[in-house]
């Protein structure tokens, strides 16, 4: 199963994508994290891995991407067509990704410099490779996104089987989750919605302002989520709350 975590920027969606890839992978699943975010900078340090590999770098750079793609990526030795052949977790190339932990990690790519043009081929790269990857039933993809609704544009979400909005308590947030559902439901993507940094404060506010039959938890505010994100330290928590969402992945598959 194919899962795209989006929302707000600092929602939660990375705190979230790593709590849930280590609880699947405790839970006896192959694990991709994914991380397509091409600015922030932090998810493998959540995982507690400082330095990283990305899919980019090892294709050299943007520019040509596509093509050195297709050389790279190999059923045997037969280069697999990027944009049109399907593939599977195993025909990813080592040297693509990292091994944490035993959870796989795939960074598309990052923006490095200034003027280095925008991120859309990048855009290209996660919606094509997410559509051709033919998942297992013993493995879940995560991916974890940048904010907004930008990879939408880009019709990423139609490459996975279920978008995940995170809503943290701001009104932004509540707003987007609307976006979020409605952008979804066009294209025919399931979507349900995780309310993170919930306490006793914000709980009624954000039950009114969002669709409660789409909400599968919500996750509790953690100080040591924040202290360890604070302090670029691997998350290690672990929430009964993200039991609830990856019981719930399970069924629903
Ligand atoms: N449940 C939580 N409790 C406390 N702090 C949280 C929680 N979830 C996320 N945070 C904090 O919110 C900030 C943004 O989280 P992050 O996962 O980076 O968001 P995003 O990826 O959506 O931009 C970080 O400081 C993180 O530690
Ligand atoms: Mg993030």
């Amino acid at each position: 199963m194919k899962i795209l975590i989006c929302g707000k920027g600092g929602s939660g969606k990375s705190t979230i994508s790593v709590l849930i890839a280590k609880s699947l992978k405790n839970r006896g699943y192959k694990v991709l994290l994914m991380d397509a975010d091409e600015s922030n900078l932090g998810l493998h340090r959540l995982m507690g891995v400082t330095s990283s590999v990305s899919l980019m770098d090892t294709l050299g750079g943007k520019k040509g991407a596509k093509d050195k793609m297709v050389k790279l990526f190999t059923k045997g030795k037969t280069p697999v067509p990027f944009a049109n052949e399907k593939w599977k977790i195993s025909d990813i190339p080592d040297e693509c990704t990292m091994d944490i932990n035993g959870i796989r990690m795939l960074i598309i790519g990052k923006i490095h410099r200034f003027g280095e043009g925008c991120a859309c081929s990048m855009g290209f790269v996660s919606k094509t490779f997410l559509s051709n990857l033919e998942v297992g039933d013993d493995e879940m993809v995560i991916v974890d996104t940048e904010a907004g609704i930008e990879h939408f544009g880009r019709r990423v979400e139609e490459g996975c089987d279920m978008v995940l909005g995170v809503t943290d308590p701001t009104y932004e947030s509540f707003m987007l989750a609307k976006k979020i559902e409605e952008m979804a439901q066009n294209a025919g993507a399931a979507v349900f919605f995780l309310l993170n940094k919930v306490d006793d404060a914000v709980e009624d506010i954000m039950s009114a302002h969002i669709d409660m039959e789409k909400v599968i938890a919500k996750l509790p505010k953690d100080h040591t989520i924040f202290m360890d994100s604070l302090e670029g330290r691997e998350l290690k928590t672990e929430l009964p709350e993200i039991d609830q969402v990856c019981k719930f992945l399970e069924d629903f598959k």
